[in-house]
């Protein structure tokens, strides 16, 4: 039934049992559906009633851990919310795999990010860059005004761009702010910033500012992993299919996608696990595959001299352990001490090891059997639990269907019946 109306005013000022009785009307609920809602929220609907608007619930995903990283020398269980079923075991298994060599090795820059200033009404562009040019020294001076905790803990704004862009409205002046935001994932700091100095542009260039915001692209907070997986564990014909996967990903922006999609599914779900932006996140991730005017992928592989496996990774990543729900969100929190990470760029550098794991992991599959043998395996066994099974019911409708290679919901609820019998 389609709602009556989409009007309710002030649905954010009534109390949760009104939000509840509005939507079962609306929604024509049944009581059931309604208790779940109320169920899903009972342990923390006081934390996430904070977080956003007219909260009726919360949307559970499985957090499951990922094992046998070894990343820099350090080991690390990490923390993998995600709804997907075989991503954490794909990802356990790479890490495994890596092992033989040492495990992953990560780097990254500083975490720097980008804000922009657009400036519109410009008269003389040269003249107006120049003059910003000349006071760099005080616009910065200016930006770091506005964040003093920022500055005393080692980071602030630290340099400025300017670029002049032909657009379809017209030239207009773009000034990029670049802030080192230590900790945070810095969207926060680099918007007060840019907003901060905009008056003053505007001042010193007779022009009006229109946008002043965070650019997620952020190529100058870019993490880099690297592994390398031994011939005679992962076999030669995977490391071939490997690279044959790897040369059709640079040469078609519809595998490129696929391959990349890949990355991410171990790349969001550390990203979601420790309450960080996850689409700031994807954002960056394909804007920066995108870097060279052709679609990308964000990983490479090739054989290193004794013939394995090399993968490397390289791709934006602005996260954070301080600010956003990193600190309120009290299984982020739980996460980052599981993690035991002491800075943003740690936890970047260990979501990019899990982003090539993921990859590399994908790939092997995809080179050897194929996606669906495994996957339906998985799925075959949400489908039995989805039909009312239980314990071993699941494993043996799940039997069943993959042997008879048929897996729906509704040969999965004929077998369920069955056995019910
Ligand atoms: C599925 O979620 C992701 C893969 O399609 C990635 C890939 O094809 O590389 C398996």
């Amino acid at each position: 039934m389609a709602p009556q109306t989409s009007r309710i005013p002030e649905f954010y000022k009534k109390s949760y049992e009104e939000r509840l009785q509005i939507l079962k009307e609306q929604a024509d609920l049944s009581d059931e559906e309604i208790h779940i809602l109320r169920l899903h929220a009972a342990a923390s609907f006081g934390t996430v009633s904070r977080m956003i608007e007219n909260v009726v619930s919360v949307m559970f995903l499985p957090l499951g851990m990922a094992t046998n990283f070894l990343i820099n020398g350090e080991e690390y269980v990490i923390p993998m919310a995600v709804e997907e079923s075989s991503v954490v075991a794909a990802a356990c298994n790479a890490a495994k795999l890596a092992r033989y060599s040492g495990g992953f090795k990560v780097s990254s820059t500083e975490p720097v990010m980008i804000g922009q200033v657009q400036l519109l009404g410009i008269e003389d562009f040269v003249t107006s860059k120049n003059t910003i040019f000349c006071y760099k020294d005080r616009i910065l001076v200016l930006a770091n005004a506005h964040d003093r905790v920022l500055v005393a803990n080692g980071g602030g704004a630290i340099d400025l761009e300017i670029q002049v862009l032909d657009t379809k409205r017209g030239p207009m002046l773009i000034v990029y702010l670049l802030v080192n935001v230590c900790d945070a994932m810095g969207s926060n700091i680099v918007n007060t910033m840019v907003e901060g100095i905009a008056p003053f542009l505007e001042d010193l260039t007779g022009g009006y500012a229109r946008l002043r915001v965070v650019s997620n692209y952020a190529v100058r907070r870019v993490v880099k992993a690297t592994a390398i997986w031994k011939k005679e564990i992962i076999g030669a014909e995977v490391v071939e299919g490997v690279l044959d996967a790897d040369a059709l990903a640079f040469a078609d922006p519809y595998r490129a996608a696929t391959h990349n999609k890949g990355i991410m599914n171990g790349v969001d779900a550390v990203v979601i696990a420790t309450g960080n932006d996850f689409r700031a996140v994807e954002a960056g991730a394909h804007s920066y595959a995108a870097r060279n005017g052709l679609y990308q992928p964000l990983s490479t592989y090739y054989k290193n001299e004794e013939g394995d496996l090399v993968g490397e990774l390289e791709m934006p990543l602005a996260i954070g352990i301080v600010g956003g729900i990193t600190k309120s969100h009290p299984i982020a929190q739980l996460c980052l001490k599981i993690l035991r990470v002491k800075s943003a760029q740690q936890l970047a550098e260990i979501i990019g090891a899990v982003g090539l794991a993921q990859n590399f992991a994908a790939l092997r599959v995809l080179v050897r059997e194929g996606l669906q043998r495994g996957h339906m395996r998985l799925h075959s066994k949400n489908m039995a639990g989805n039909v009312g099974a239980v314990g071993e019911e699941i494993d043996a409708i799940a039997d069943r269907m993959v042997s008879e290679h048929c897996i729906s919901a509704g040969r999965a609820r004929e077998l369920f019946e069955e056995l019910k019998k």
